[in-house]
């Protein structure tokens, strides 16, 4: 039997509810006996954390270059693999991920307009043929999801990192790379409509649980 452990990572645009959600599929894991190792990207380990710190600080003097934003995603990628998602899922455990590299096509791909056939050569460079089990995306139009985010933002004192300060036809880019990704790969992605309210979201992830990873009730109500 297979005891490898399976990857899933939560996608889409900011202030979709990815890490809102991101409980939840922890939470349903466990309560079927489940280990999960819940993280993120960029990040995931504090040398990783401390990549995503540079990813993620404002341009004030120097202006970060798209290629070196590329590459610095996949450094921290390639030492997050290393140290925390790989071992997980070799000891069985199952990873649960706050973006991973359906994210670089998305941003960095679509956002910035990267040719996306240079993101997938570091994408086997870096992942040889590890990719996630199930990917939820969690898709709304962009001006929605700004409106989310603006109000998530002014209650942390209304500072923006880098990707927030961008406008909204950049993020209009990422959202139709990231619905050109599910298209192309149904059987991994599940699109989950994020413009519900949580709890009709969350009722879908539960189903996409259900139907793609062939999961069940919780122990004790089999
Ligand atoms: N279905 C929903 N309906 C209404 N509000 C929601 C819903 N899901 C999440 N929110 C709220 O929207 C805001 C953004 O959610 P969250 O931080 O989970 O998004 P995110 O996708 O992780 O954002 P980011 O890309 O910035 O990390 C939060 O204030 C959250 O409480
Ligand atoms: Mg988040």
């Amino acid at each position: 039997m297979d005891t490898r452990g399976r990857f899933i990572t939560l996608e889409g645009g900011e202030g979709v509810g990815k890490t809102t959600n991101v409980e939840l599929v922890c939470r349903y894991l466990a309560e079927r006996g489940i280990e999960v190792v819940r993280t993120r990207e960029p990040g995931g380990t504090p040398r990783a954390e401390a990549i995503r710190d540079l990813l993620l600080d404002p341009d004030v003097d120097e202006p970060l270059d798209d290629d070196a934003e590329l590459l610095l995603v996949f450094a921290a990628r390639a030492q997050h693999l290393a140290r925390c998602i790989r071992p997980a899922l070799d000891r069985g455990a199952w990873v649960v991920c706050d973006r991973f590299t359906d994210a670089t096509f998305a941003y960095q791909g679509g956002g910035r307009g990267l040719d996306p056939a240079r993101i997938a050569t570091l994408e086997h460079l870096v992942q040889g043929e590890l990719t996630p089990d199930l990917t939820l995306l969690l898709d709304m139009p962009a001006d929605a999801a700004q409106q989310r985010l603006a109000s998530r933002i002014d209650g942390q004192g209304g500072q923006r990192d880098r990707f927030e300060r961008e406008r909204l036809g950049f993020f209009t880019r990422v959202r139709d790379a990231y619905l050109a990704r599910a298209d192309a790969a149904p059987e991994r992605f599940a699109v989950i409509d994020a413009g519900e309210t949580l709890e009709a979201v969350q009722a879908s992830i539960v189903a996409a649980l259900e139907r793609q990873l062939g999961l069940g009730p919780a122990k004790g109500e089999e």
